[in-house]
C-alpha cells in the first residue's frame, strides 16, 4: 500500500540543486555566474517569483546587519536575495528535507554560506530560541498548516520585542481552490483561513497589526497573464519545473484561475510583536 502523501512529499524530490545548476550552465554557458539574481527564475516559489520577494521585502523593511527570520524558506530563493540586497543575515527553518539540502547548496554555490543559515524544522515548532530575530518573514507557507495559532505563536516567540512578522500568502475565498495547486496536489494538503481568520490568528498571538492588505483584485490581472502565458507556451526553460517537475504546469494554472474566480484570496500583512 502506497505511504499516504504528506507535506514534505508534496514538495521533496532529490538533486534540485545539481538540475538548477545545470539548467543555468546550459542555457547561459559553463561559467554562467551563480548568484541570488541568475537563480531568480528558480528559486523564488510562489506566484510572481522575485517581484513578489521584492514587494515583501520593502514592507518587511530589514535592515543592514540585522538577523531575519524565513519560516518556510523552501530552496532558499527569498533568504538569499534578502540578504544579498540588504546586507543581513537570514536563518531559514523548512520542513522539506530535499529542500533544505538544494537551499544549503544553492546558498554554498553562491558563496553566502556566511550569512544565510538554513535548518530542517516545522514551523508549529521552530528548532530557535525566544527572542532571538529582529524581523521574520513568511511567504506563501501557512496554506500548508492546519495549526495557524501555533504557527503565530512561535513566529511571536522567536522574534524580538518590537520585531514585525511580513505575511504574504494565499487564504480561502468563495470555495475551495482548483486542484492540484503549487501548495497541495490533494485536498488533504491545503488549509486556506480566511484573511479575518488569519488577522484573528495574529492577534491572540499577541501581535498588533501594523498593515493588513487583501492583494486579491489587485493581482487579478497579472494571474490572468501567468495562466495565459503558460496555457499558450508552456513552462520557460529556466523556471520553478526545476523544483517540482512538470506538474508545475497544471498547478500554476490551477492556481490563477482559483484566484481570477475568487476561489481563494491574497493577502500581505505585516504585524508587531510589542516591547
Ligand atoms: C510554496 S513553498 C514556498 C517556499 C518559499 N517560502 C518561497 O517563497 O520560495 C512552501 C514551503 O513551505 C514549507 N512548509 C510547509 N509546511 C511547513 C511547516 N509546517 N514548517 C516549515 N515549512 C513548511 C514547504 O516545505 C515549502 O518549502
Amino acid at each position: 500500500m502506497a505511504a499516504p502523501l504528506t507535506v514534505d512529499r508534496h514538495y521533496g524530490r532529490a538533486g534540485i540543486a545539481e538540475r538548477a545548476l545545470a539548467t543555468l550552465r546550459e542555457a547561459k554557458g559553463p561559467d554562467a555566474p551563480i548568484t541570488p539574481e541568475t537563480l531568480a527564475p528558480i528559486d523564488h516559489f510562489h506566484g510572481r517569483g522575485v517581484l513578489a520577494t521584492e514587494e515583501l521585502a520593502v514592507l518587511l523593511d530589514p535592515q543592514p546587519g540585522e538577523h531575519i527570520l524565513d519560516i518556510g524558506s523552501g530552496i532558499g530563493g527569498p533568504a538569499r536575495w534578502i540578504a544579498y540586497k540588504r546586507g543581513c543575515r537570514v536563518t531559514g527553518v523548512d520542513l522539506t528535507p530535499e529542500f533544505c539540502e538544494a537551499a544549503t547548496a544553492l546558498t554554498a554555490a553562491c558563496g553566502m554560506a556566511d550569512r544565510v543559515t538554513i535548518n530542517q524544522g516545522s514551523a508549529t515548532d521552530l528548532p530557535l530560541a525566544d527572542n532571538t530575530f529582529d524581523r521574520a518573514y513568511s511567504q506563501n507557507v501557512v496554506m500548508n498548516i492546519a495549526d495557524k495559532p501555533r504557527f503565530c505563536g512561535e513566529a511571536f516567540r522567536v522574534l524580538r520585542p518590537g520585531g514585525v512578522l511580513a505575511l504574504s500568502n494565499v487564504c480561502a475565498g468563495s470555495g475551495p481552490p482548483y486542484f492540484p495547486v503549487p501548495w497541495a496536489s490533494v485536498p488533504e494538503l491545503s488549509f486556506l483561513a480566511t484573511p479575518d481568520e488569519t488577522r484573528g490568528d495574529l492577534l491572540a498571538a499577541g501581535f498588533e497589526i501594523v498593515s493588513f492588505r487583501d492583494t486579491t483584485d489587485e493581482l487579478r490581472a497579472a494571474a490572468a497573464r501567468d495562466r495565459e502565458r503558460v496555457e499558450r507556451e508552456g513552462l520557460p526553460v529556466i523556471g520553478i519545473h526545476i523544483i517540482m517537475g512538470d506538474r508545475i504546469r497544471e498547478m500554476r494554472i490551477n492556481s490563477a484561475r482559483s484566484s481570477e474566480e475568487g476561489r481563494t484570496r491574497t493577502i500581505e500583512v505585516l504585524a508587531r510583536k510589542p516591547v
